[in-house]
């Protein structure tokens, strides 16, 4: 049985800890997962210490410098080899809340949050993009003629909220933002990584309205038949990944597989 390596940048907690424990089933998969403080993510370390096929290292995506030196571990430990990455970090904004209006803007939240959600997954790709070249396409498109025609696939967790097609309410501007540039992010990695024989296919994956930390501020405002539990959103997401073919680098897909607008 061939092995796959998948990385998840983020997986401290929320959506990001429930895809190392999914990928950490897999029989045949290694899953290297980053967070920016390892010894005091309780909940990972805990898988950690079940498995033996979870390696931890530590990256705050703020730091270009963190993702350098898992890169050479990676390249050392690993033959810089990926079939999957999965850039997950992301943040709110600075508060923990989205602005309501244009008053609350301010440059510092801006930045903050664009370091985190767009920045962040740029850099891990400008390190990473090139492992993924490597991969034997473990993940994504199931038959042997459309794995041939990838190596792997990077997966940058949006939000729907960064649709500018689908936007009617406004606000969360920090967020939003920073999503929106994000998914252009993944349109031009799409085009740099998918040129030579081997592609890798880049989509942004929208999990639905999942309960963490991140949207807890909003609980009391979503549907309780539209709120995911992390383990559901991310068995949708596995299913989508699972799914991909090269004709879908590029795209925005939501949770249960449909294409969201740009
Ligand atoms: N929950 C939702 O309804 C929802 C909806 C749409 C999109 N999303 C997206 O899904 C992703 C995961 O969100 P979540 O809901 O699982 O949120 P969460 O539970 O708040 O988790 C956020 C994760 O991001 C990490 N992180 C924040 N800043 C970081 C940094 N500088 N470097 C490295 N890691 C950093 C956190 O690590 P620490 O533990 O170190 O803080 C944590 O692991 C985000 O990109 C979010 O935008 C979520």
């Amino acid at each position: 049985m061939n092995k796959v390596v998948a990385f998840v940048q983020g997986a401290s907690r929320g959506i990001g800890l429930h895809f190392a424990k999914d990928l950490a089933k897999k029989p045949n998969a290694f899953v290297i997962a980053s967070c920016r403080d390892p010894d005091n993510a309780v909940n990972l370390q805990a898988l950690s210490n079940q498995v033996n096929n979870v390696d931890l290292l530590r990256i705050d995506v703020t730091n270009e410098d963190d993702i350098k030196h898992a890169a050479v571990y990676i390249k050392e430990k690993y033959n810089s080899k990926l079939d999957l990455l999965i850039n997950i970090a992301g943040m709110l904004s600075p508060s923990g809340r989205g602005e309501t209006s244009l008053r609350e803007v301010s440059v510092q939240a801006l930045e903050e949050t664009f370091k985190v959600n767009t920045f962040g997954p740029l850099l891990v790709a400008k390190h990473f993009g090139q492992f993924l070249q490597n991969g034997n396409g473990g993940f994504g498109a199931k038959s042997e003629s459309e794995k041939l025609k990838h190596s792997g696939v990077l997966v940058n967790m949006s939000a729907k909220v960064g649709s500018i097609g689908d936007n009617s309410l406004g606000g969360w501007y920090s967020y939003r933002l920073s999503k929106a540039a994000l998914n252009m992010v993944t349109k031009n990695l799409s085009i740099e990584l998918g040129r030579g024989r081997k592609k890798v296919i880049c989509v942004s994956l929208h999990p639905g309205s999942v309960d963490t930390d991140l949207s807890r501020p909003y609980l009391k405002s979503i549907p309780t038949e539209r709120l995911f539990s992390p383990e559901y959103s991310v068995s949708c997401l596995m299913n989508v990944i699972d799914n991909l073919n090269v004709h879908d680098t590029g795209k925005f897909f939501s949770w249960d597989g449909s294409e969201l607008p740009y």
